[in-house]
């Protein structure tokens, strides 16, 4: 049997995490590419050398080409330009626009099948750009986002109740940006809602928090910035594929007309498997909650509009 393949292009913080995670799965051989000369190569040899430790296959291979990623199930775009402080998700967008396009193609020419994550900022956008580049169905074009907006959003609650990280459950949805929305109205700890455990004003300072999550961590390292978290996520989304697991999660997904949101991406809870976005599960939402999303959508749409300009 042939064993599932995923590429991964960009062996920057984020792309050379999502390899390593995925490679200690053992389920996937895992190309890592990169137009720095010898940077994924020397990140694929180090991380076969962990194989025999850890336990996994050593099948990653390092590239500054595209020929060994023909055929590939999955492919990941983490290729860009990372944030800066001071630098907003936006600024990014025309150089990222340029990136994302060419390594769309490859994938389009090369492995016209795959499911493609995108995780290169702005993120919305980005997946905009890859969907009109492969002209992917929409099952096939999937960003991640909010499954690290969410993950912040439950560790900051579990340390404010001191409880178990893995007890808390929610989910953020919208763009991955200012206009994030923390749906609070679904959010739970064991089940219990969790406006019943925190005031309302804590508990907006915590959405504040969450909504600033990337920022945080930004002015924290003051170069690049997160990884470990978004490199789990994106992990997460490729064992709900590869495993078929029709998890639900909060991803970015060309809406048409759910949510009343037509023809954007937007973050949405999915059920994502072996078939990449198999429904975009439509919840029913507070009319503060519906108010909110409807404005990052708008952002997006704003976004989507000065992509076209540059
Ligand atoms: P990084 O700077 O560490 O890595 C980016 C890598 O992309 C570099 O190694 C660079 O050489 C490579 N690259 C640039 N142009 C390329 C091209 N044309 N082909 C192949 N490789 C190319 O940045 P990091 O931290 O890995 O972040 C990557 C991207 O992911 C950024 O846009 C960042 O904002 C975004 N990001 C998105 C998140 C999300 O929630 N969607 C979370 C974290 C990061
Ligand atoms: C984050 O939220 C930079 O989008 C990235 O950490």
């Amino acid at each position: 049997m042939r064993r599932t393949k995923v590429t991964v292009v960009g062996a920057g913080n984020v792309g050379a995490s999502c390899a390593q995670r995925i490679a200690e799965r053992d389920y996937a051989d895992v190309v890592l590419v990169d137009i720095v000369e010898g940077l994924p190569q020397g990140k694929a040899l180090d991380m076969n050398q962990s194989g025999p430790v850890v336990g996994y296959e050593p099948n990653l291979i390092g590239t500054n080409t595209y020929e060994d990623t023909s055929g590939s199930d999955i492919f990941i775009i983490t290729s860009g330009l990372a944030r800066q402080p001071g630098m907003s998700r936006d600024d990014l967008l025309q150089k990222n626009k340029q990136i994302v396009t060419g390594v769309a193609r490859e994938v389009a020419d090369r492995s016209p099948d795959a499911i493609l994550i995108v995780v290169t900022n702005p993120l919305d956008a980005m997946c905009h750009v890859a969907s009109d580049a492969t002209k992917f169905p929409r099952q096939r074009v999937v960003g991640m986002a909010g499954i690290l907006d969410s993950a912040r959003f439950r560790t900051f609650l579990s340390w404010e109740l001191g409880v178990s990280a893995k007890d808390v459950n929610g989910f953020v949805l919208g763009g991955h940006g200012d206009t994030m929305v923390p749906c609070v109205s679904y959010t739970t700890v064991a089940g219990v809602p969790v406006e019943q455990r925190i005031s309302a004003d804590r508990l907006e300072e915590i959405v504040q928090r969450t909504r600033d999550g990337g920022a945080e961590i930004v002015k924290l390292l003051e170069k690049g910035s997160a990884y470990y978290a978004p490199s789990a996520a994106v992990a997460e989304m490729v064992d709900a594929i590869v495993l078929d697991q029709k998890r639900i999660l909060p991803c970015a997904a060309l809406c048409q007309g759910e949510y009343g949101i037509e023809g954007l991406f937007v973050g949405v809870p999915i059920r994502l498997g072996a078939e990449g976005i198999e429904e975009i599960v439509e919840i029913e939402l507070n009319a503060r909650e519906r108010e909110e999303l409807g404005k990052s959508a708008d952002t997006v749409r704003e976004l989507v509009g000065t992509l076209a300009e540059i």
